[in-house]
């Protein structure tokens, strides 16, 4: 008999391992380097540029457990590269997704109407091959698919390892638990549908302006999900209220749509964000009234209380759990994108019971900047 696991994995025409890697275009490679070496402890990986025969950028690899992050910087103005960092500033341009099959995954998805970004290649080298393609999803974002099963070397053809004599320790960051966009008015909906009908992904939660809204601004959000749940995209797009929200605000400072923040998993949130804190990583904070009646609202949790309140670290319960996550503020002058760390403890939504309190720090920060 066929389970349901079966029946999904039996449809499932773009089957995905995870987050291959993050591709950010920064303004300047060598010192957001690092900063997510120093501030985040991710370690030295891989490298392109001018040495490597690359004439236009250069990219900087960085690894920490599963997750994989490039920073790319243009050489020279007259570049798609310089456009693009031009018009947002630092952001994420690339989400490259792990498949079984990169020709097939290009097939299946341009087929169903995805748009081309990256035509399938190959390229290879004396450590094996690497297959990849591409399409584009909302703003200027593209997903890639990466085949990596038949190469050993340390991150792909063109890249060379990248050995520092500068190696601070990780900090307990694993994978990429989610990643989510900001599209514009009306464009949730439309996106949705793209990546159900050509990434044959689920909504498989949904928020609306009532759950997700304070005295002043709100935001609409879905929950996307691949087959297998490794990948997990919630779309954001603002939804009226009495001020701007911070959809908006991004939506103005990003001057279009992309990625909001990128979720990172821990096994220990506890150290994971002592670590981060005292090199510099800077988190939005909840009154301390949010931890008065924490109990009443998420139940027993196995943490103590008191750790929690003083790093402002926030808790969740669904029906299968409870999670404990935390928010970086932007980690660019533009009030734009910001990781979430993420520590899952059975549940497998999103924080829902958090958004109020969350969105009150957001708007604060805000009104600081004069933009609510
Ligand atoms: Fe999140």
């Amino acid at each position: 008999m066929l389970t349901e696991k079966d029946t999904m994995q039996s449809s499932d025409f773009l089957p995905l391992h995870g987050t291959d890697f993050i591709e950010i275009y920064v303004g300047n490679a060598k010192q957001a380097a690092h900063f997510y070496k120093t501030a985040f402890g991710f370690q030295s990986l891989a490298y392109a540029g001018p040495e490597t025969g690359i004439k236009d950028r250069v990219s900087y690899v960085l690894i920490q457990n599963k997750m994989r992050l490039m920073l790319t910087t243009p050489l020279h103005s007259n570049s798609a590269i310089a456009e693009h960092h031009k018009k947002h500033g630092d952001g994420v341009k690339v989400l490259a997704l792990m498949v079984e099959d990169a020709y097939d995954a290009y097939e299946q998805t341009t087929k169903r109407g995805g748009v081309s970004s990256l035509e399938p290649k190959t390229l290879s080298d004396a450590n094996g091959e690497v297959r990849m393609s591409g399409i584009k999803t909302y703003g200027e974002v593209e997903h890639w698919f990466i085949e990596r099963k038949n190469y050993k070397g340390v991150f792909m053809p063109g890249f060379v390892s990248w050995e520092s004599a500068y190696n601070p320790e990780p900090t307990g960051l694993l994978y990429v638990d989610h990643c989510v966009g900001n599209v514009d008015w009306n464009q949730m909906n439309p996106w949705v549908a793209f990546y159900e009908n050509v990434m044959g992904f689920k909504n498989i939660l949904s928020f609306d302006d009532n759950d997700i809204s304070t005295e002043y601004s709100a935001l609409m959000s879905k929950v996307m999900s691949n087959g297998n749940g490794y990948v997990k995209f919630p779309i954001n797009e603002p939804a009226e209220g009495k001020k701007k929200s911070q959809v908006e605000e991004y939506l103005e400072f990003y001057e279009g749509e992309g990625v909001q923040h990128i979720a990172i998993a821990t096994h220990d949130i506890v150290s994971t964000v002592k670590q981060l804190m005292a090199r510099g990583v800077e988190f939005l904070k909840v009154p301390n009234s949010y931890y008065d009646d924490l109990l009443d609202r998420v139940g027993p949790i196995e943490e103590d209380i008191e750790p929690l309140k003083e790093l402002g670290i926030l808790v969740d319960r669904d029906n299968e759990g409870y999670l404990l996550q935390l928010f970086t503020k932007p980690v660019e002058d533009r009030p734009t994108m910001f990781f979430e760390i993420i520590q899952r403890k059975g549940a497998k939504s999103f924080g829902k019971g958090n958004f109020k309190a969350l969105f009150e720090a957001i708007e604060r920060e805000q009104a600081n900047r004069g933009n609510l």
